[in-house]
């Protein structure tokens, strides 16, 4: 899994690395006896289980079972890959890593790395200009006229695009960078005969970044009422407009704070909210939003507010976009701005207060769609269509329930009208609208109803084992091979084979699991292991493995046996016939040997 970076590089990164003090940049941690706990970043929760174990330098969530190490924690904050979060805690531990192999992972992460140097080089040059350059007078009062403060500017690394066709280009040559390049990340563009010229010019530069602050491209604003009034970045090997929220970098510790996002319009929308603080804000940049803007989002929350222009809400909110935020399991409110305004204006004219108090007034997405939808009109069969997909998605059985007494009361039909149309519609197109945390959910509960003994068992003797190797032989005589059924202890499990009797620091296994390898490692670790003397229940825990496996191989016979009976095949009936009877006497014989673990 480690890719190219040497073991023991990996190794030297984490050991350089204190987990509660990386962790602690995230989330407020509270020491609770060996461990530290706080509120878990990776989903919303009131009761902190979010466990930090400074002594096993891992992290586990009680409450959605993250887990990991250092390298873990950071791929799941930063939204980024093993290789990516070792480079990272290395030059943050004063680490160098050896640049091996030219494999090809390696060459594309390198033109990126590339891409965002040059990137960055540009925004410098568009800053400096409108810091510093009497030439650039005009738009600084621009930023000025329309209520940015220089510090604003500054914290979102506004620039200006002086109206030369080459300023930019002599800038990037003198430092190194080609035409070339500067045209494959759409600073340049490439001219009809082959004579490269500045893409932006005269122009407001809003640096897009993204959630790491990297600079990916850039929107450039004229300054007066010409066209295009925005001109972006084409799509480069660092920016596509799909796969970014404008603001997000300075808007994430806030949303996880506050515990919501509000998606925006525009980038002045974003600037002057955060002025304003509010700071939770971030923008679309004009398009519907997209599945990969929302995935991005998730990683910091849950709930969004929509603050469109007033006619963009509307469009946005029939559009796909905002019911593909619902499908991924967003709770979503929509705000109206009124007087035809969009966010930056209103937050301008009336402040963050009256800001605050219009999202107060914010509607559910179910609201706004059903009052919509009476407002357009139609029969009320035609205005609940409308909003049945919304009902559908609802997260839980009781939202729901509430949501179909509100569509009724709107539309004046009986509830139990609205019940029918709601189940008419999920069994038949509506079952793609079902909401994933939902799917989770039930997913889970057929997992705990048949297999709960199981797992249980599996769980608590991984952990005896864990604690003491030695036990090993034991155990690996009484299990059968399907033993551990669950895909992530049984790589823990194989793991803990290789190592034998002599066993190993478990903790430093995490790199080599997969991800549901590592939260298993994880819990295991950090959750206490039940009663005083848990090998006491070993045997008992056998057991259990024990009948299950005789419980399938029962199942699986009766069905091989009705499969040989369907064919009329004499032989194969009288055949698993005695392998069932056999089965049977070997349970009854197995419950009454003395000695073993099964006694
Ligand atoms: N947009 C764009 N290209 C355009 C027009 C719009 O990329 N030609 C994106 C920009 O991200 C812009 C957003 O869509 O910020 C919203 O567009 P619009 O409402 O027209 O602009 P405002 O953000 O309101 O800009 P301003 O207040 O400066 O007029
Ligand atoms: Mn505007």
């Amino acid at each position: 899994m480690s890719g190219l970076i040497p073991a023991d590089i990996v190794e030297s990164v984490r050991q350089a690395t204190d987990i509660v003090q990386l962790i602690g940049e995230y989330v407020r941690l509270e020491k609770k006896g060996k461990n530290y706990v706080g509120s878990c970043p990776f989903h919303q929760e009131r009761d902190p289980s979010f466990t930090v174990s400074p002594e096993k330098q891992i992290f586990y969530c009680f409450g959605c079972g993250a887990g990991g190490n250092v390298f873990r924690f950071l791929m799941l904050s930063e939204n980024l890959s093993f290789p990516e979060a070792v480079h990272r805690l290395a030059a943050r531990a004063g680490i160098t890593i050896p640049r091996t192999g030219g494999a090809v992972e390696n060459s594309a992460a390198r033109v990126q790395e590339r891409a965002w140097e040059v990137n960055s080089l540009a925004r410098d040059f568009y800053r400096q200009y409108l810091n510093r350059r009497p030439e650039a007078v005009h738009a600084r009062s621009y930023l000025q006229k329309r209520g940015v403060s220089s510090q604003t500017a500054e914290i979102f690394q506004l620039g200006y695009a002086p109206p030369q066709w080459d300023a930019l280009l002599h800038f990037l040559a003198s430092r190194g960078c080609s035409s070339r390049e500067a045209v494959s990340l759409g600073l340049l563009v490439a001219g009809e005969r082959g004579k490269p010229y500045d893409r932006f010019r005269n122009r407001l530069i809003f640096p897009i970044c993204d959630a790491q602050g990297r600079v990916a491209g850039f929107g450039g604003r004229v300054l007066d009422n010409g066209q295009p009034k925005y001109l972006n970045t084409p799509e480069t090997v660092v920016f596509n407009k799909r796969h970014l929220l404008y603001g997000l970098h300075l808007a994430r510790a806030a949303i996880r704070e506050l515990g919501f996002a509000i998606i925006m319009e525009g980038y002045m929308d974003v600037v002057t909210a955060h002025q304003h603080g509010i700071n939770n804000a971030v923008a679309s940049m004009g398009t519907s939003l997209t599945p990969e803007q929302g995935k991005l989002l998730l990683r910091y929350t849950n709930q969004v507010v929509i603050a469109y222009d007033a006619d963009a809400a509307g469009e946005a909110a029939t559009g796909r976009g905002l019911d593909l935020l619902q499908e991924l399991g967003f709770r979503i409110r929509v705000v109206n701005v009124p007087e035809g305004k969009d966010p930056d204006e209103f937050i301008r004219l009336h402040g963050r207060e009256g800001w605050l108090e219009l999202l107060t007034g914010a509607e559910s997405l179910l609201d706004y769609k059903l009052n919509r939808s009476f407002r357009e009109g139609g029969d009320s069969a035609t205005m609940l269509a409308r909003v049945l997909p919304n009902l559908a998605a609802m997260p839980g059985e009781l939202e729901r329930e509430e949501g179909i007494r509100r569509v009724a009361a709107r539309l004046s039909l009986s509830w139990e009208a609205v019940k029918d149309a709601l189940k008419r519609f999920q069994s038949t197109g509506g079952k793609k609208w079902s909401n994933p945390d939902k799917n989770v959910k039930s997913k889970h509960n057929i997992i705990k109803s048949s297999d709960n003994a199981r797992f249980k068992a599996e769980f608590i003797l991984l952990q005896i084992l864990l604690h003491q190797p030695v036990l090993l032989p034991d155990l690996q005589r009484e299990v059968g091979p399907s033993f551990p059924k669950d895909a992530g202890l049984r790589e823990i499990y194989q793991l803990l084979c290789r190592f034998g009797v002599k066993g190993d620091n478990p903790v430093r296994w995490m790199d080599e699991l997969t991800e549901r390898g590592q939260r298993m490692l994880s819990q295991l670790l950090l959750e206490k292991t039940p009663g005083s003397d848990p090998v006491k229940i070993m045997p008992a825990l056998v057991k259990v493995i024990q009948s299950d496996d005789q419980q399938e191989q029962k199942t699986q016979l009766l069905h091989d046996l009705a499969e040989a009976e369907r064919k009329g095949d004499k032989e194969q009936v009288a055949l698993v016939l005695s392998q069932l009877q056999e089965l049977v006497q070997c349970r009854n014989k197995g419950a009454l040997q003395k000695g073993g673990m099964t006694n």
